[in-house]
């Protein structure tokens, strides 16, 4: 059976996507990934000795090496997850998003159209590049309503202009030259793996090291939470059964602002782990200054994914919480390693120097 790519195959929603396909799929996995500062392979345990998993430490920007992984691969298809994606550090350092979600993208879409024009048959029918996306991409919600797949775009951040850039790209390449794609545009993920500069990660680990708890502004900003599994579920559903040329949102129903996120980790924490002295982990919230152009709310109509393709969350975001923190209370080697830098050296230590 010819592989799938996976790009971003290391980070936090794509090995989750590499664990689902590995668990319940026939498919063997090239993760193809940078392993930027974002990228573990401690999240992906025991799959380089698996005999339908390939791992290349390659740079999405790099074509020569893009060129040689599909000559050598033959791959049935694409899921493109690779890109910066903290809104955060775009703020502070916008010139890599570019980098790798504008050029990047330009530069994978190049190579994987030249390997599918050389297709024939059944093999040029069934590939398809499916590009991951984000619901930042349509900008900020007032009050009410729901981002749908014709929201227009109105990106706020280096980082969703970043993503949006890469949305047109695709769009292009499938009106332009009818090379076959689909794109999905999801919400906020959490859940195992995620690396702790992001909110959830970040204030599960601040708590129990007994350090602040930032929250931007107010914490009245919104957004709609979905368990990675979910979305790794929905993803490996579009590549398979998605109409090429279409776009399907993806959320979890799940709006919530910033301050009842914090606090509904503090009530589970306090909880799961007790701190010795009885104080509530809530006491630690600080408010600090706003992130810079703040999106204000988002959330996602997930109805077009949910008639054409069946499919559903299953995690609430209680259940989808308490897994989470329990994840990473249970998993501190993991935790230990990123919080020392350690897991840069995974690969070179568990492998040598073979990638
Ligand atoms: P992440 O930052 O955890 O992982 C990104 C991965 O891409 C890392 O393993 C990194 O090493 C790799 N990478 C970065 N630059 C690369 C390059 N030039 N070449 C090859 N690999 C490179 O990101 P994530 O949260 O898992 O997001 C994955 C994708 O999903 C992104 O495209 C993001 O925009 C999108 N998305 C994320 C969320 C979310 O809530 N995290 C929501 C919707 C969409
Ligand atoms: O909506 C999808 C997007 O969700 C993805 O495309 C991005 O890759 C992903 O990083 C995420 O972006 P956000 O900016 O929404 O996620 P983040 O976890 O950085 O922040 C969530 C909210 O919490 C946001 O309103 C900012 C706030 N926040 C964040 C951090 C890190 C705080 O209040 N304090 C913090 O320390």
């Amino acid at each position: 059976m010819s592989p799938i790519f996976v790009t971003g195959g290391a980070g936090f929603i794509g090995s989750a996507l590499i664990r689902l396909l590995m668990a319940e799929s026939d498919y063997p996995v090239v993760n193809i990934d940078k392993l930027t500062y974002a990228g573990n392979l401690a999240s992906l345990p025991g799959l380089l000795t698996e005999p339908m998993y390939v791992f290349s430490q390659t740079d999405i920007c790099d074509r020569a090496a893009l060129d040689r992984l599909f000559d050598q691969h033959n791959p049935a298809g694409v899921i493109h997850l690779a890109a910066e994606s903290h809104v955060d550090r775009s703020i502070h350092g916008p010139g890599e998003f570019i980098q790798t979600n504008i050029t990047g993208t330009y530069t994978l879409l190049e190579a994987a159209r030249a390997y599918w024009s050389g297709l024939s048959g059944e093999a040029r029918a069934r590939f398809r590049f499916h590009h991951v996306s984000t619901d930042e991409v349509f900008g900020s919600l007032g009050e009410t309503g729901l981002f749908t797949e014709s929201h227009p775009y109105q990106p706020n951040s280096p980082y969703s202009a970043s993503k949006a850039a890469s949305d047109h790209l695709v769009r292009a390449w499938h009106h332009t030259y009818g090379f076959p794609t689909v794109m999905t545009n999801c919400s906020n993920n959490y859940g195992p793996c995620q690396f702790p500069e992001k909110l959830i990660p970040l204030m599960i680990l601040n708590a129990v090291a007994g350090k602040p708890l930032p929250i931007y502004g107010k914490g009245d900003n919104v957004r709609d939470w979905l368990y990675v599994d979910d979305h790794a579920r929905a993803l490996r559903l579009v590549f398979e059964k998605g109409t090429l040329g279409e776009t399907y949102n993806i959320g979890g129903h799940n709006e919530k602002t910033n301050l009842e996120v914090v606090d509904t980790l503090c009530a589970l924490l306090d909880e799961l782990k007790p701190q010795p002295d009885g104080r509530p982990y809530a006491t630690q919230k600080t408010s600090v200054a706003d992130r810079p152009g703040h999106d204000k709310r988002y959330a996602i109509d997930a109805s077009k994914i949910s008639h054409e393709l069946g499919w559903t969350p299953t995690e609430t975001f209680e259940t989808g919480l308490r897994k989470t923190v329990q994840w990473y209370l249970d998993n501190p080697a993991w935790v230990a390693h990123v919080v020392s830098g350690d897991y840069r050296n995974w690969l070179t230590r568990n492998y040598g120097e073979r990638t």
